[in-house]
């Protein structure tokens, strides 16, 4: 018998800490550093984040990925030992190693399951949905959970407006099952790509052998995040639009054919552009960076979850995920829900 594989629970977790633009225009100045909140809201959308305090245990990458995997499960109507499989999407893991699949393992007590950390920044969760849709398709695996959960904040330069105004903390998680391959509700088609010569646009310089962090690179802030914006930006439009169009070519679609569109929330202006080179109506797509910020492997299944759990999605609906990040990665998965 062959095998299909479909999304049959999602869940999302945030730490408490709400931080609105004001609250960022503050810490900002009493760094030295100007910004305003006209400035933050018009030229990314963005009007608050999450941001984890990290002496609260519940708050670390996999204690947010675990409230977000409970609540998934319980969706799915599946416990941890049902489990076979942990796909955890993240650039910000607890620790260097152990995996932060193996953290969350264990405060699931999935002990059923292996699991493996994914490290293609913004496009994590569409990494790690396609990589778990091949394993259930193949028949190895029967019920995989894939998570998309980053901590950026201690990665963020807060010296850098450039940056650290955009991102957020969060969790996102999807219950994955297989499914007979005739199931009109199944993932349609995946399709991942990745362009390394572009690895400038955003990277962290130290902290791995190519550099190590030594007391004078901390000192210049070597081990924080460093992106080129504007350079990003135009990626970010043309690889989100070629992307989700080259995705409904392969399935003999059109964006007509589309009910919603989920793309990775990095900017609210960047969202805007893609969905009018799409020619594609805004409300049929699913926006959470308002609200959030970009919380990178983490915007597609949160944007996801809360389209799910309000009833926007519907059974049976035609769903496109597009994603873009840091490497650069990026790629697209389409669903029928
Ligand atoms: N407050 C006030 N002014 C600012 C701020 C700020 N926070 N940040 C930049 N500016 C200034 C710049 O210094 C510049 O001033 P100048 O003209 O005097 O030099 C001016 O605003 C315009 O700068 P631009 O870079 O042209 O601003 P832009 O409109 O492009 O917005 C931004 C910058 C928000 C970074 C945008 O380019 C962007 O969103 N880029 C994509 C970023 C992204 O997607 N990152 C995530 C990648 S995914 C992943 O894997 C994590």
């Amino acid at each position: 018998m062959n095998f299909a594989a479909r999304i049959t629970g999602t869940g999302s977790a945030f730490p408490k800490n709400r931080v609105t633009n004001s609250t960022i225009v503050k810490k900002l100045a009493k760094l030295g550093v100007e910004t305003s909140e006209k400035w933050i809201r018009e030229r990314t959308g963005i009007q608050e984040r999450r941001i984890s305090d990290l002496e609260n245990p519940n708050e670390r990458n996999s204690s947010l990925a675990f409230s977000a995997a409970q609540k998934a499960l319980d969706m799915a109507g599946k416990s941890p030992e049902d489990i076979d499989q942990i796909i955890y999407a993240t650039c910000s893991p607890d620790t260097p190693l152990p995996s932060s699949a193996c953290w969350l393992q264990h405060k699931m007590g999935a002990y059923k399951a292996w699991g493996m950390d994914i490290n293609a920044a913004c496009s994590g969760f569409i990494y790690g949905l396609a990589t778990a849709e091949r394993f259930i398709r193949s028949g190895q695996v029967v019920t995989s959970l894939v998570v998309g959960a980053e901590v950026l904040n201690p990665i963020l330069n807060w010296e850098d407006r450039n940056s650290c105004i955009l991102f957020g903390d969060g969790a996102g998680a999807a219950i994955v099952e297989q499914t007979p391959e005739d199931s009109a509700r199944q993932i349609l088609s995946s399709h991942l790509l990745s362009d390394g010569s572009l690895w400038e646009l955003l990277y962290v310089p130290a902290g791995g052998s190519n550099m190590e962090v030594t007391p004078e690179r901390y000192a210049k802030k070597l081990h924080k995040l460093r992106m080129k914006g504007k350079e990003l930006f135009k990626v970010a439009v043309k690889t989100l639009a070629d992307s989700a169009l080259q995705t409904l070519k392969k399935n003999h679609m059109t964006t007509d054919d589309l009910d919603w569109f989920v793309p990775h929330q990095a900017n609210h202006r960047i969202i805007e552009a893609v969905a009018n080179r799409l020619d594609f109506p805004m409300e049929k797509v699913l926006v959470n960076v308002d609200r959030f910020g970009n919380t990178s492997a983490a915007t597609i299944p949160t944007a996801l979850d809360e389209g799910n759990r309000d009833g926007r999605i519907k059974q049976g609906q035609t769903v496109l995920l597009t994603a873009f990040g840091a490497g650069l990665t990026y790629g697209s998965i389409l669903m029928r829900w």
